[in-house]
């Protein structure tokens, strides 16, 4: 199964994505903990995109689709995979089902986690991230059991550079004019699920699974 979450800066793409990703067993592929993750490494990619990731701006098309498309096509990705913050753009949502297509696969499900504008700037400037595996923490809604490590591989955390508020605020804009107009997209071929994601992470959670075990069965 492909899936891909859809979400404002802040709505718990990435809370959800590890979630479905353990459940169902499949990768959790996220376009920006890739970039950030080039960044770490300090590659052409990750430099290059900071310089618009610090603006809360969207990476080039051509920069995102091909490093998306290479990582997809390696084998563990073969049945499927959880795509968290691709695509971007309607651009990039018709180049990924052209290319999946050549290979004879399609998106299966698009889930769309809506959450109120104020209770993401409260999510974003609460978010503390492993540097390591980039699994997200927050200060009182998810917080790690040892203060400032990761639970899951004792990585460092960190605050995101874009979680400025002035950032966030640009997040929020490119958001709703250039990444909602995908939405209609998926709608259009009955794809998009949409979820309420203004509850607990498991509340959350328990409407994603259920909404995918009911929309799969014949
Ligand atoms: P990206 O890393 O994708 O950031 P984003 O879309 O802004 O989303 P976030 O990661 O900030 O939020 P999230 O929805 O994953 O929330 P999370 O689960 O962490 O992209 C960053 C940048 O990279 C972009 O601005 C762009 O420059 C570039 N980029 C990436 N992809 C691109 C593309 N395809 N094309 C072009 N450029 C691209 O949760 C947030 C916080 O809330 C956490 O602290 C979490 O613990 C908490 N939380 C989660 N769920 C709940 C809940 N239900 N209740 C309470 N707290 C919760
Ligand atoms: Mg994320
Ligand atoms: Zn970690």
């Amino acid at each position: 199964m492909y899936i891909i979450m859809l979400g404002a800066p802040g709505a718990g793409k990435g809370t959800q994505a590890d979630i479905l990703s353990q459940e169902m067993n499949l990768p959790h592929i996220a376009s920006g903990d890739l970039f950030r993750q080039a960044l770490e490494k300090k590659t052409r990619v990750g430099l290059l995109a900071k310089s618009y990731m610090d603006k809360g701006e969207l990476v080039p098309d051509e920069i995102t689709i091909k490093m998306i498309l290479e990582r997809i096509s390696r084998p563990d990705c073969a049945l499927g995979c959880i795509l968290d913050g691709f695509p971007r753009t309607l651009h990039q949502a018709k180049v990924l089902d052209k290319a999946l297509k050549e290979r004879g696969k399609s998106i299966d499900k698009a889930i769309y986690i809506e959450v109120p504008d104020e209770e993401l700037v409260k999510r974003l400037s609460g978010r503390w991230l492993c540097r390591i595996c980039q699994t997200p923490y927050h200060v009182t809604s998810s917080p790690p059991k040892t203060s400032g490590k990761c639970d899951k591989c004792g990585g460092e955390l960190y605050q995101r550079s874009d979680d400025r508020e002035e950032t966030v605020k640009e997040r929020l804009n490119v958001f709703f004019a250039q990444t909602a107009p995908i939405l209609d997209y998926y709608e259009k071929q009955s794809k998009l699920i949409r979820v309420n994601g203004n509850l607990g992470i498991q509340g959350v959670a328990g409407e994603i699974i259920s909404a995918l075990k009911g929309r799969m069965s014949p």
